[in-house]
């Protein structure tokens, strides 16, 4: 994808087949605005739009004085990062057979410059198609390969080309990660997604370590090692990536799960949509592509990162109910239910990290718990923390992303319900409620006193409904979220 920024909007431009895009918010007197936005485009029949309110990703069609094709595209009443990102993705995914040749968006009259990265990103976004495993490949991305992007704006300067080319970056790593997790668990196993990382620590400057079962067991994971038997064929792998900036003062340590597929284990899930949950490595996905976008971005940050890769599988080793497992930290574990393997996945990484590395701010991400969809539905990630600040901080970032959390208590009154009589902590609550909390309960347990920790349950989000498929498919949740989060809270704060 190629972008020019122009100084001066140019009218009545000879392109050939080009597209013009003119995006505007819902506003009070729009007729106005359109009327003034009409005469800079040459167009005068401003009447076929009457009933065009500007919403989101509401759009129409018109054709200008000199015979090209344009579109006004609502972007909503607020100049909202998300709305804007979510728009123009929207629309290029619509419309992208028909865009051919140049398209020309036209920003000044909205300000729209500050919205730079976002736009590029969902432009980018749109590129994003499932089908990777079909015979025919679904067509090649139109427009990251051919087209030619003109954002015509009032300014031109070099920071306009930096955030247009950070939006589509982040695209990148974000439709990656996507493809990761809307992979078939067979086209995923721990071993293939150590490899990808792997890769990617090569080909953007971070350190990837990789620990197959073996190195697993002498180190001590013992709840992965325990989660992992149920998988002879695809025995787990415990990977540890590593970001450093020579100015960073700061360490922040990122936990995503790994499950490649979680049937439940000998506690098994019903059969209905269980094809769903080869999104239960969602967590180790955003982790992986946040620091994949820290090392892009160069960000002012050292990054610790660790995910548990498993299958949660019926080998005839697999754990069973009430068995007792050992752990990383040395606390005994009574497996209630072998349907809660992530905690016991995280709590190995959690305590691995801690001991380690001690970061400064300890983050995990994972696909924990239904009782999380339950609470909040498929709008935001459950937010746990021990710390104000920290949960504030990534309160924030969520709003503006669009990658949303809403915060749930930590509170001590949950703890009993993680007690077991036969070890030192169990993984499931005696009672039914409140699985999302205790789930953080649990998890807290393994932290060893760390005083910034954040656990983000994204069952409901990594992994959704969408216009862009008919079945659920990835959302890349996480890695706007964690890059926000990481410039606006450590990178500036030398
Ligand atoms: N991976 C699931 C949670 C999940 C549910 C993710 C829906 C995405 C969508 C997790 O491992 C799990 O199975 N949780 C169970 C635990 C329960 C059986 C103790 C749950 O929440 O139902
Ligand atoms: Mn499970
Ligand atoms: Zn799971």
């Amino acid at each position: 994808m190629k972008i020019f920024v122009k100084m001066e909007i140019k009218i009545n431009s000879k392109i050939n087949k080009s597209t013009l895009i003119v995006p505007v918010f819902e506003q009070e007197d729009l007729k106005t605005k359109l009327l003034d936005v009409c005469k800079l485009i040459g167009f005068d029949q401003w009447s076929y739009f009457d009933d065009f309110k500007g919403k989101a990703k509401e759009n129409c069609l018109f054709i200008t004085s000199s015979g090209e094709k344009g579109y006004f595209l609502g972007l909503g009443k607020n100049r909202e990062q998300a709305v804007i990102k979510n728009t123009f993705r929207s629309f290029f995914y619509t419309k992208k057979e028909k865009l051919n040749g140049t398209v020309r968006v036209l920003l000044s009259h909205e300000n729209l410059e500050e919205f730079a990265s976002s736009i590029s990103n969902g432009i980018a976004l749109a590129n994003y198609n499932l089908g990777a495993q079909k015979k025919k490949e679904p067509s090649k991305s139109w427009f990251l390969e051919n087209a030619i992007l003109d954002f015509q704006t009032d300014l031109n300067n070099d920071t306009l080309i930096i955030e247009f080319e950070k939006g589509i970056a982040l695209a990148k790593t974000q439709m990656k990660i996507m493809e990761w997790v809307d992979a078939p668990s067979n086209y995923k196993t721990p071993r293939m997604i150590s490899d990808w990382i792997k890769e990617s620590g090569k080909e953007y400057g971070f350190e990837v370590k990789i620990f197959d079962n073996n190195i697993c067991v002498d180190l001590g994971l013992k709840a992965l090692v325990a989660v992992g038997k149920g998988s002879v064929e695809n025995p787990p792998i415990f990977v540890l990536m590593e970001y450093s900036h020579p100015e960073a003062s700061k360490t922040i340590g990122l936990i995503g799960k790994g499950v490649t597929f979680d049937t439940g284990g000998v506690s098994l899930k019903p059969g209905d949509n269980m094809n769903y949950m080869k999104c239960d490595m969602g967590g180790a996905a955003a982790v992986v592509g946040a620091i994949e976008m820290a090392a892009k971005l160069k960000l002012m940050i050292n990054i610790v990162a660790a995910v548990p890769l498993t299958e949660n599988c019926i080998d005839s080793l697999a754990i069973k109910p009430g068995d007792v497992i050992g752990s990383y930290s040395g606390k005994t574990i009574e497996v209630i239910n072998t349907d809660a393997e992530g905690r016991l996945i995280l709590a190995d990484a959690l305590s691995y990290v801690k001991k380690n590395y001690n970061p400064d701010i300890l983050i995990d991400l994972a696909t924990l718990t239904g009782n999380c969809i339950q609470s909040l539905g498929y709008a935001a990630a459950a937010l746990l923390s021990n710390n104000d600040d920290l949960a504030n901080a990534i309160l924030a970032s969520g709003q503006k992303t669009g990658e949303k959390t809403w915060r749930m208590p930590l509170w001590d009154d949950y703890k009993d319900m993680m007690k077991s009589d036969v070890a030192d902590i169990k993984n499931l609550s005696s009672a039914p409620v409140a699985g999302a909390i205790t789930a953080a309960k649990f998890l807290e347990e393994f932290i060893d006193g760390h005083t910034s920790w954040a656990h983000l349950d994204i069952a409901g989000v990594a992994f959704g409904d969408s216009e862009y498929s008919s079945m659920k498919s990835a959302t890349g949740y996480g890695v706007q979220l964690l890059v926000d989060f990481i410039e606006n809270n450590i990178a500036s704060n030398k």
